[in-house]
């Protein structure tokens, strides 16, 4: 997310992206915790945008936090649509959940417990999906990536938050406050995607980099 907000996305997201009473409670619950690190309303309402156009029904979340872009997305499913969203922190897991049983669409929402790398082999049983949203570790974007690429049915979307790396990648090489591992891997994260016969894709230029790729097989 935009962590200055500026006048224009204060704009953008009064006119467009109003948050309701339960998102408003978790995105301040994040902000008193120090950790505002979910996605910002106006990428709430975008990742919507996408469901919409893309009719997506089945979603899979990676990185859940306290579940604000989760609920996002479920407000924007079709009736009987689901999103599995996996998260590993215990405490994140007991926020989500408190905001999950307040929402009026914890019925079309799973949460998955534990590391995604131990996770997501148990949930290629509900494959293919129609959607995956990554926002996690930003080290593990290549597995995450590996698992969407047997997982989501063609011409499904990958969606991916910090794709810029706080603003790393257009750097020749990863600054002194960056892991080079995790550097180097979200290079190759955006270098695989780039791949003109197996995605069209773009990235958004948001502060953090959003990237949105069609899967083409
Ligand atoms: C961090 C993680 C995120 O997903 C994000 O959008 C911004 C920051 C972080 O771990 O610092
Ligand atoms: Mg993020």
């Amino acid at each position: 997310m935009a962590r200055h907000l500026t006048p224009s996305i204060d704009y953008i997201r009064k006119l467009y992206a109003a948050q309701d009473s339960l998102l408003a409670s978790i995105d301040e619950s994040l902000l008193r915790l120090n950790i505002p690190i979910h996605i910002g309303a106006e990428e709430g309402k975008l990742l919507q945008m996408l469901i919409t156009l893309h009719r997506a029904e089945k979603i899979v979340e990676i990185g859940t936090l306290a579940g604000y872009s989760t609920i996002w997305m479920a407000r924007a499913l079709p009736p009987g649509g689901h999103i599995y969203t996996v998260n590993k922190d215990p405490a994140h897991i007991a926020m989500a959940s408190h905001f999950f049983d307040q929402s009026e669409v914890r019925d079309s929402i799973t949460m998955l417990e534990g590391d995604a790398h131990a996770v997501l082999p148990q949930l290629s049983s509900e494959a293919p999906f129609d959607m995956i949203f990554i926002d996690a570790d930003k080290i593990s974007y290549n597995d995450y990536l590996d698992w969407a690429e047997k997982n989501v049915r063609p011409m499904g979307l990958i969606v991916a938050d910090n794709t810029l790396l706080h603003g790393t990648m257009g750097l020749d090489l990863p600054p002194q406050n960056i892991a080079p591992a995790t550097w180097h891997n979200m290079r190759r994260f955006n270098e695989r995607l780039a791949d003109h016969e197996k995605y069209f894709t773009t990235m958004i230029a948001t502060q953090e980099g959003l990237t949105v790729a069609i899967k083409l097989f």
